[in-house]
């Protein structure tokens, strides 16, 4: 089928992303000519630039669409967004930019992509597609004034909850920069529900929605439900961060302060399931999800990145993180772990058995599974494999797991050390070891670098000195941050 979709953003992109994978042909509009050019760069489908909110735009977007022979949307999906903007820009973008879509695309059924905020609940009560949706304030207005122009026409309205996924989540990213409270009223002693939608699950409701041509208004919502109290106490104990503090309810927020459950069974009963029944599973299953907000923060420089009370060792293959890793932990009382082991503990075969089956690329997806489930520890001396720094998801959740320790040591000693070990898939190549090992070494120097907060030169120190020297450095570091 043709599909046209109107905003290209966190959600339409990804829409448009699996309506093309699954063989439909897709058009994309998006605001601007400068971030149409940087779509049609980036994607196997057209995209063209339009002002949803100028009739004379939407027109012209028609006669583009069918520049190179005739091409009529079967289906639109309007998902443009308000960006910042108030009540005007509303009145633009949703309610006129859904009249010019339905007027200049009459034959094509019309999705549009509403908000959970136009139920104004705050009692904390269940609320479904047939619950009162009578919000004061005019923004909600105008976005019922946009659903109602596409059910009249026969099409469908997707109410999203709150959006999130790699690059956004306001929950996590207000938490790592101590920003966040529980919200409470007398109707909600832990604070608000949280109705939140990962931006992949979105996106796969409003394909399921096009492609089935399924009418009428839709939740889009995950299973979860958790009470602010809920989400960020777990999330406090994941980060290793004190329980933010109750505060009252924030009355200037941009969706309007609501205490819901949103139900999505309707959408389920169409068949559509959610990756992501919880943010949970979505923070510890989306292998982007954490770093990329870890990232941000970092690189926002408004707050210091947290870092969990663990040592971290990095360095080449026999530079001795494990032997270290272990006489560190005895030293300090931590507990002691080794992300190749919890590799093979998980996989249930060696390491060289996993190269074998699934190359390079499966094995660092496992080592980066391994990497997010350690989020949480604490007390803990973590040895982890000489590549784990190559992937750059990997390096915001190193950071934020410890304290990090380069081991160090001439190359020379380390071909000899791992000379008689075969579980090493990468000096088992063509190229001599100590080769392989100075190439390696070439690479990944300049991360092992960027991380460290402590380089050890190990050649001249007993494996004593060497833990000696972490332990010592690890114990000043958290005690200098806990000042
Ligand atoms: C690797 C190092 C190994 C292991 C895998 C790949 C690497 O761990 O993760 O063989 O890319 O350097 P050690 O550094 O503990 O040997």
């Amino acid at each position: 089928m043709r599909v046209l979709i109107i905003g290209c953003g966190f959600v339409g992109e990804r829409a448009a992303d699996l309506l093309h994978a699954a063989g439909h042909e897709v058009i994309g509009a998006t605001h601007s000519s400068e971030s149409a050019e940087r779509l049609t760069a980036a994607k196997p489908w057209r995209v063209l630039a339009c002002d949803v909110s100028d009739a004379d735009s939407v027109r012209r977007l028609a006669e583009k669409c069918a520049a190179s022979g005739p091409w009529s949307p079967d289906a639109f999906i309007h998902c443009a967004s308000s960006g910042k903007g108030g009540a005007p820009v509303y009145q633009a973008v949703y309610v006129d930019g859904m009249a010019n879509l339905l007027a200049t695309f009459p034959q094509a059924f019309p999705l549009y992509t509403g908000s959970t905020s136009v139920y104004p609940q705050t009692d904390g009560s269940e609320v479904d597609e047939t619950s009162p949706t009578d919000p004061g304030k005019e923004t909600g207005r105008l976005l019922l004034a946009a659903e109602k122009l596409a059910l009249n026409h026969g099409g469908a309205v997707a109410r999203l909850a709150g959006i999130y996924g790699p690059g956004r989540s306001f929950v996590l990213k207000n938490l790592l920069e101590g920003k966040s409270g529980i919200e409470v009223t007398e109707a909600a002693s832990d604070g608000r529900l949280l109705n939140q939608i990962h931006a992949d699950d979105a996106a796969a409701a409003l394909a399921h929605l096009v492609t089935n041509k399924l009418t009428g208004i839709y939740n889009v919502v995950d299973d979860a439900h958790l009470t602010q109290r809920a989400c960020l106490e777990k999330l406090a104990l994941l980060f290793n961060l004190p329980v933010p503090e109750e505060k009252a309810p924030d009355p200037g927020r941009k969706r309007g302060w609501t205490h819901k459950h949103v139900s999505n069974a309707r959408l389920r009963a169409t068949g559509w399931t959610p990756a992501y029944p919880g943010y949970f599973e979505a923070l510890h299953h989306d292998p982007a999800l954490v770093p990329s907000i870890l990232k941000q923060v970092m690189d926002g420089g408004e707050a210091a990145l947290p870092r969990a009370e663990n040592i971290v060792l990095i360095g080449l293959m026999g530079s001795g993180k494990s032997t270290v890793g272990r006489m560190v932990a005895h030293m300090l009382g931590f507990q002691f772990a080794d992300t190749d082991h919890l590799i093979i503990e998980k996989a249930g075969c060696s390491i060289p058995e996993i190269f074998a089956r699934e190359g390079e690329a499966g094995f660092r997806e496992r080592e980066s599974a391994v990497l997010r489930s350690l989020l949480g520890c604490r007390h803990c001396v973590i040895a982890t494999g000489g590549g784990i720094i190559t992937q750059p998801q990997n390096l915001p959740l190193l950071q934020h797991l410890g304290f990090i320790t380069w081991l160090e040591a001439d190359v020379k000693l380390l071909a000899r050390r791992t000379a008689n070990n075969n579980d090493r898939p990468l000096l088992r190549g063509e190229e001599p070891p100590q080769v392989k090992l100075e190439r390696l070494l070439t690479e990944r120097k300049p991360l092992y670098k960027q991380l460290a907060d402590l380089r050890i030169q190990t050649d001249e120190l007993s494996q004593q000195e060497s833990a000696y020297g972490v332990a010592e450095s690890a114990r000043i570091f958290f005690a200098q941050r806990r000042a």
